[in-house]
């Protein structure tokens, strides 16, 4: 399979001289194409920030991303959120629904935003993969935890991203719901051939993934 996310010396630091915090350290990371990979690693070991670079939210102190063959950080700003847009979905911890408007509304929002129209059939087969078919004429505060990630991860699966980047998406979830929730990600990506990062502090729910990385003080090694 082809390479759709690399890394090369990769380096993100934070504060100057004595408060300098290196945050993510030479990462020399290939990503395949529909590979589903967990990075695993404790509280400040530069999970998320890692993760942001990865998804080009954030510029690093030095090294490369590439994206489908793309130096990321060589484009301008303007061009890189389009790209980002375009070629990226991310999950978070905190599931980022907009309140105000329907399950199905979430879901194709962001493809409307980009100018581009929705796939129907598409969108409802992945409701329907994640098992939301009953609630897509419900508001996000109608629905419990799991369930919002669930429409956070069909949205993000809607626009066909090059790679869905996932912080913590269970760090809301109570440990049954977590599972649940993380099994459906596994499920609906395998089903789309979609390529997937998600990063977790909980080694349990990390096995799940085809290919486990483990971050440590900034250092990213490749598990077992
Ligand atoms: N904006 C920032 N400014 C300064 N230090 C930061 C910033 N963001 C993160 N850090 C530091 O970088 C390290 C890694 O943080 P982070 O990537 O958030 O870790 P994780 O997601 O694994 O908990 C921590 O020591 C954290 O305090
Ligand atoms: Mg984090």
């Amino acid at each position: 399979m082809e390479t759709i996310l690399k890394t090369e010396n990769l380096c993100k630091y934070y504060g100057k001289g004595e408060n300098e915090v290196r945050a993510v350290r030479s990462a020399d990371i290939a990503i395949k194409q529909g590979e589903f990979t967990a990075i695993v690693g404790k509280s400040g070991s530069g999970k998320s920030t890692l993760l942001h670079l990865l998804g080009g939210l954030d510029y690093p102190t030095s090294g490369k991303v590439w994206v489908k063959d793309k130096d990321i950080f060589s484009m301008k700003e303007e061009e890189l959120a389009v790209f980002r847009r375009r070629n990226i979905g991310f999950v978070f911890q905190a599931f980022n629904l907009v309140s105000s408007v329907n399950v199905w509304e979430n879901i194709v929002l962001p493809i409307g935003l980009d100018g581009r129209e929705a796939d129907v059939g598409f969108a409802e087969d992945i409701i329907k993969t994640l098992g939301m078919e009953h609630k897509i004429h419900n508001l996000p505060n109608t629905l419990s935890g799991g369930q919002q990630q669930r429409v956070a991860i069909a949205r993000a699966l809607a626009s066909r991203p090059a790679i869905i980047l996932a912080d913590e998406p269970t760090g809301n979830l109570d440990s049954k719901t977590s599972d649940e929730v993380v099994t459906l990600l596994k499920a609906s990506s395998q089903k789309y051939g979609q390529t997937v990062v998600m990063i977790t502090h909980d080694e349990d729910i990390a096995q799940i993934a085809d290919r486990i990385l483990s971050i440590e003080d900034g250092r990213v090694v490749e598990q077992g």
